[in-house]
């Protein structure tokens, strides 16, 4: 009896909770935003939750092919309102549902009313059947990236030991605070020696934001620079389930198992989809 009330709270509980917005971002391009997105919806599917990941790179979207899928629909179909959301979803390996993007689409905001209402009212619809929703978005501080990064729950932010790629993180952290002061974002630093490296990488970021943003930055973990990485990109099947055994895989899993443990605390008035709108400033102009 104990177990079946406390089975029925979880359910109440589950089901009145949207989806924890994750937007995968980064300010350099090739820093493993989509290699991580995907790995990292997997590894969080392993743990028993349910994950949507929406491919939201507009000019390039290739979360597809990390994965091995394709789909005959895309975010296109829906804007053009040939398909729901629902019906453009499709099932990746590992458990995870994604939402296939399209390459092309430069900025949301081109959208007309009832084309980014069709996008944005699915994906809320969307938010409410899942635990977590990964965003992987394009790099850079273009108007779309910081709008996804912005309205999410939590921003995922990725660089890599590389001086160009810690300047180009910073840039992306002062856009974001700059659009929405109070965003909660994690560091995750990519292609790196070992953990000590990716520790200094971060408390240099962290210690500049700090500095001249008044932000601290927390860190979310790290990925060493790892063949089986690589080849799960060419072989065009997530590591995590090739190569389960791997530094890389464990890392993975730690990255999954933190962002499960702490929830960073942020007031959220409204659900992702909606501040997305109103960020890129199309609320206002319906
Ligand atoms: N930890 C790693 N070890 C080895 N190779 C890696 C690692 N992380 C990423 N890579 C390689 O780096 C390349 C770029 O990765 P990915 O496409 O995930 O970057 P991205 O940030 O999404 O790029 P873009 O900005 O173009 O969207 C991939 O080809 C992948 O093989
Ligand atoms: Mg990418």
């Amino acid at each position: 009896m104990a177990d079946q009330a406390q089975n029925l709270r979880e359910f109440i509980s589950r089901s009145q909770e949207r989806a924890r917005v994750v937007a995968v971002t980064s300010g350099k391009g090739g820093v493993g935003k989509s290699t991580t997105s995907v790995n990292l919806a997997i590894a969080l599917a392993a743990r028993g939750k349910r994950v949507i990941l929406l491919d939201a790179d507009l000019g390039l979207a290739n979360v597809e092919v990390l994965l091995g899928l394709n789909s005959l629909y895309n975010l296109q179909h829906v804007i053009d309102g040939e398909k729901t959301i629902e019906q453009i979803l499709v099932q990746g390996p590992g458990g995870i549902q994604v939402v296939p993007g399209s390459s092309g689409i430069t900025k949301l905001a081109d959208l007309d009313t009832e084309a980014r209402n069709n996008v944005l009212a699915g994906l809320e619809r969307l938010q409410e059947g899942a635990d977590f929703v990964l965003v992987d978005t394009m790099a850079g501080i273009g108007q779309n990236a910081v709008a996804f990064a912005a309205a999410a729950d939590e921003v995922l932010l990725v660089t890599t030991p590389e001086p160009s790629a810690i300047v180009d993180a910073y840039a992306m952290v002062k856009a974001i605070c700059a659009t929405r002061d109070e965003a909660a974002i994690r560091l995750m630093v990519n292609l790196v020696r070992n953990e000590q490296q990716a520790m200094a990488v971060a408390s240099k970021l962290s210690s500049v934001a700090q500095t001249y943003l008044g932000r601290r930055l927390s860190f979310l973990g790290y990925l060493p620079r790892d063949i089986h990485v690589s080849q799960g990109v060419m072989q065009t099947y997530p590591f995590v389930l090739r190569y389960p055994n791997t530094p890389a895989a464990k890392c993975m899993e730690d990255l999954a198992r933190r962002l499960m443990q702490r929830r960073l605390d942020v007031k959220q008035s409204s659900g992702f989809f909606r501040r997305f709108a109103e960020t890129i400033g199309l609320a206002n102009a319906s």
